[in-house]
């Protein structure tokens, strides 16, 4: 607050940043990115760095722990995730009611919600007079895993529904990946038992690119509704419901449909065209924070190149790589430093690796659930402090004031 005005009443600062482009709304030490140079760290190593010698469950590890983790406590980790994968039957209750062909987030939600009621943890965090997780990172860590567990459930009983195809009951001690595509019913065509290792391979890449993403819109979405004190899975719950938009993870599904609208590279220049004129959005393109290609692309692009065999033969690709050629240089995407992100190229890995389009966005947000959570820890450390921007009222008001002294 600044000094009193004329009236006696204190006159504060406020500054109006449109989408926050210039409002930073925390401090962190857990990832990096720098949009001009175009480069990712997570807790100062490159993403290349991990990319090339580490899995997902490293990465996890790293993000949420500050270091890469022992055998010992991958294992661990992999226990107390696995054991909270097995669904109440309320959760599957909840996700069943829906038909079959609803949309897939809000049965996200919905059985999400379902695993908070079930969680005497997250239900008591409304009715402690004391902070439940700050200064108890033992618990909250309990909390973080079981959050992870629930939502990898979740994803895979909406699949198993939405498809009519039964759910498998994860392993003890499976790996997130593996027990994720075994509860899909996505198991090794020649055993017929464990889940696809090609598969689980490139997944456990794939996610190290969408781990964490500093503070998007989804993260900040999860701290502020984590700010109010509420649980970690309730907190992802906001965090997915950003992370299904649009302009946001969305993004991802609806440049798969654009691709399929387009169908051929011959109709990609009048496409663009019709974006110039703003009449569609190129979704996969533009970033807020890249100023530069989205180094996650070219990481993507290696692992397009190791599974050429089946993603090279979806035509769409074609279509695509038409775009990034024609917008890359074309004077509006050039001038507003519009470059392709990961969503242009990510679906094609997940469609190849057998995913259908409805369920990526969801898979993807798997992956950011352990940046968010890696946030959410970070704030438990730090002092308490609700999350609640002013705004810049410029509606009418009443022509006489109430005194200053009846002001509450
Ligand atoms: N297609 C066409 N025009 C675009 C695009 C796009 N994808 N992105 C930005 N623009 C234009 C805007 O229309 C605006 O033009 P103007 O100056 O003529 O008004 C200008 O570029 C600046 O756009 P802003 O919306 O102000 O830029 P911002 O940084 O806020 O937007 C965003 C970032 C939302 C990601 C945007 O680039 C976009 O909508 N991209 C498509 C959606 C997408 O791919 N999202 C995924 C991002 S990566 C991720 O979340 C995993």
């Amino acid at each position: 607050p600044n000094d009193a005005g004329d009236d006696g009443v204190p006159q504060r600062l406020t500054v109006l940043d449109n989408g926050f482009e210039n409002t930073a709304c925390m401090e962190s030490e857990i990832t990096h990115i720098d949009g001009y140079r175009g480069t990712i760290e997570y807790r100062g190593i490159p993403i290349e760095d991990l990319f090339r010698d580490n899995d997902f469950e490293d990465v996890l590890h790293l993000l949420l722990w500050s270091k890469l983790p022992t055998p010992s406590e991958k294992k661990a980790v992999r226990s107390d995730i696995s054991a909270a994968q097995n669904p109440p039957k309320s959760v599957i209750n909840a996700i069943s009611a829906f038909p079959r062909d609803s949309e897939t987030y809000p049965m996200i939600i919905a059985g999400l919600s379902a695993f908070v009621a079930a969680d005497k943890v997250a239900t008591a965090v409304r009715h402690q007079h004391k902070p439940m997780f700050h200064n108890d990172l033992e618990k909250a860590d309990k909390a973080i895993l079981r959050t992870i567990g629930y939502y990898s459930t979740t994803i895979a009983l909406v699949h198993c529904h939405k498809r009519n195809i039964p759910f498998t009951k994860p392993t003890s001690g499976g790996t997130l990946v593996g027990n994720l595509l075994l509860m899909m019913g996505m198991v090794d065509a020649a055993t017929r038992s464990g889940p696809d290792p090609e598969i689980e391979a490139c997944l456990s890449k794939l996610w190290i690119l969408y781990a964490d993403h500093e503070m998007t819109n989804s993260t900040a979405g999860m701290l502020h509704a984590s700010s109010t004190l509420t649980d970690p899975t309730s907190a992802i719950m906001a965090g997915i419901i950003c992370g299904f938009g649009p302009l946001h993870g969305g993004a991802i599904d609806l440049a798969y449909s654009s691709l399929k609208m387009i169908k051929d590279p011959s109709y990609v220049p009048g496409f663009i065209e019709a974006v110039k004129a703003k009449k569609f959005r190129l979704y996969g393109y533009g970033h807020r924070i890249y100023k530069t290609r989205d180094p996650r692309l070219g990481l993507i692009e290696q692992l397009i190149e190791q599974h050429r065999d089946k993603v090279g033969s979806d035509p769409l690709l074609k279509v695509a790589l038409a775009i990034d050629k024609i917008a890359s240089q074309d004077e509006y995407f050039v001038k507003r430093k519009l470059k392709a992100n990961a969503d242009l190229l990510g679906c094609f890995l997940y469609s190849a690796l057998g995913f259908e389009q409805d369920m990526i966005t969801a898979i993807i947000c798997l992956s950011r659930v352990a940046g968010g959570l890696a946030h959410w820890r970070e704030t438990l450390v730090k002092p308490i402090k609700l999350w609640r921007p002013l705004q810049i009222y410029s509606g009418p008001k009443s022509a006489a004031p109430r005194p200053k002294e009846s002001l509450s």
